[in-house]
């Protein structure tokens, strides 16, 4: 006897799509959107009541270091199911992590490996990779046509962090060149690391070692700099460039003359940019300040302001999380200089209301949100509209978000294994009530739902790929 299908009916919501706004019922088949619109309850559909509230597509995360090592041996503070439990209980169903090769490794071999890792450990969401390049040489972009075949259609290049994964304007110029030939995205980490480190060594001398001093030493010039740099060898290169974390008004800037100027070039701000702020490293408890540290640094509220604009006008197309979590008590080292604290915040589980509190505040309308948090990321990832969506044929990956309630964000209550969040006690309207990934119920009523995670490998279509052309969900995506 084959298994009855899996059926679900969302009834009584507004369906919030790239179609627009609308009082509309959704039905999943079998992990699939099957039918959208006024829809009468068939024999076997699970009932399930949205009145009141908002459905939306899953969230895309494009940017999130879960299970990551880095300088050298220090370990963020998610495995794959812990920070899949945190995505999947903020609303986001699918994320987009990164692979970083050894210095020697074939990039095919890294892979492999990282896929085989994230596998093991059972995630609760879809996932793909980003492949990380450190200072590649010409035999690393000969590899870069493999990316393609292996599901992969972007690469990453830090221009900051001189002596551990910076690469210079060569590397990232060549990368450029290569990407435009496979119909790569090229991510940046936009900073310049020589003047941070420079800019670094006066402060230590000074004798400047509290945390502030991370911020100090990283202005936003510094980030402008690498913006401006890294547009205009995208443009030399015809490549499309996509700007990782963007934090300052001085940085949008740039981008923002680069996109005039008719490059190809995309912006991501992340969750943290929007409501955190310098002043609450500037004169706080070593510990305390801690807690904020990441790079490009917390900046002004008028930076904030200028975020939250761009992300409504179109200045910036994706909001991410740099989900980066170190353990306070631990890996994240508040003791000695500035320089020792690993950088990087939790934020995969609050991004979502992050970003709803906009469409609170009236920045954007809804319809904005799915753009920046769904299907912006998920055409940028070449997963569009199987992902990032709901459109009959979609993966039924979807949020049900009571607009009613409001949410108290902290570190008691989330689902990240990191022991601290910057956003302890915030409150921000709306709740993530229930969530779906591939029609599975993961979060049901405010609660995350224990079970095997069946999250998936994603293969993802290249800049000139025919994204129609991608492999059904439910068929293996192992390319
Ligand atoms: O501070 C940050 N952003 N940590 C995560 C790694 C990176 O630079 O993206
Ligand atoms: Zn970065
Ligand atoms: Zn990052």
């Amino acid at each position: 006897m084959p298994e009855p299908a899996r059926r679900t009916l969302v009834h009584g919501g507004t369906l919030v799509t790239s179609a627009g706004v609308a009082a509309a019922d959704v039905r999943f088949v079998d992990g699939a959107v099957a039918a959208i619109g006024a829809l009468d309850p068939e024999p076997g559909d699970a009932l399930v009541d949205a009145s009141g509230c908002f459905v939306l597509p899953g969230g895309v995360d494009f940017h999130t270091h879960i299970d990551a090592v880095f300088r050298g041996s220090i370990r963020t503070a998610d495995d794959w199911r812990t920070g899949s439990a945190a995505a999947a209980a903020g609303g986001t169903t699918t994320v987009i992590d990164f692979c970083s090769p050894g210095p020697d490794q074939p990039l095919a071999e890294a892979l492999a490996g990282w896929r085989a890792r994230v596998e093991e450990q059972g995630p609760l969401v879809d996932y793909g990779a980003h492949v990380i390049l450190v200072q590649p040489g010409e035999e690393r972009l000969a590899e870069l046509a493999e990316l393609p075949g292996l599901g992969v259609s972007s690469v990453k290049l830090y221009l900051a962090y001189p002596g551990r994964v910076m690469s210079d304007d060569r590397a990232l110029f060549r990368t450029l060149q290569r990407a435009a030939e496979l119909g790569l995205l090229v991510l940046v980490h936009a900073e310049n690391g020589h003047a941070i480190d420079v800019l670094v060594e006066e402060a230590l001398e000074s004798g400047e070692v509290e945390p502030e001093w991370h911020g100090h030493t990283r202005p936003p010039l510094t980030e402008a700099e690498a913006v401006s740099r890294a547009t205009a060898l995208a443009r030399l290169a015809e490549a499309e460039l996509y700007v990782v974390h963007l934090s300052s008004e001085r940085a949008l800037a740039e981008l923002r003359r680069a996109r005039a100027d008719g490059g190809r070039v995309h912006g991501e701000t992340c969750s943290h940019y929007l409501v955190l702020d310098e002043s609450l490293l500037i004169g706080a408890p070593r510990e305390e300040a801690a807690k904020f540290v990441c790079s490009p640094p917390a900046r002004t509220r008028d930076d904030q302001a200028e975020l939250w604009a761009a992300l409504g006008d179109g200045g910036l197309d994706v909001l991410a999380s740099d989900h980066c979590p170190f353990v306070l008590h631990g890996e994240k080292i508040v003791d000695g200089d500035f320089t020792h604290i690993m950088n990087g915040l939790p934020g995969v589980e609050q991004r979502l209301l992050i970003g709803y509190s906009g469409v609170e505040r009236g920045v954007y309308p809804i319809e904005r949100l799915v753009e920046i948090a769904s299907a912006e990321p998920a055409r940028l990832a070449g997963i569009y509209p199987r992902k990032g969506d709901l459109r009959v044929g979609s993966d039924a990956d979807a949020v049900i978000l009571d607009p009613a309630v409001r949410t108290r964000f902290s570190a008691e209550t989330h689902h990240s294994a990191v022991d601290y969040l910057p956003y302890e006690g915030m409150e921000v309207p709306g709740r993530i009530r229930d969530v779906f990934v591939r029609g599975r119920a993961v979060v049901a009523d405010g609660r995350l739902l224990d079970g095997p995670g069946d999250g998936r490998f994603l293969a993802r279509a290249t800049r000139s790929g025919d994204p129609s052309a991608l492999p059904a969900s439910d068929e293996g995506d192992t390319p």
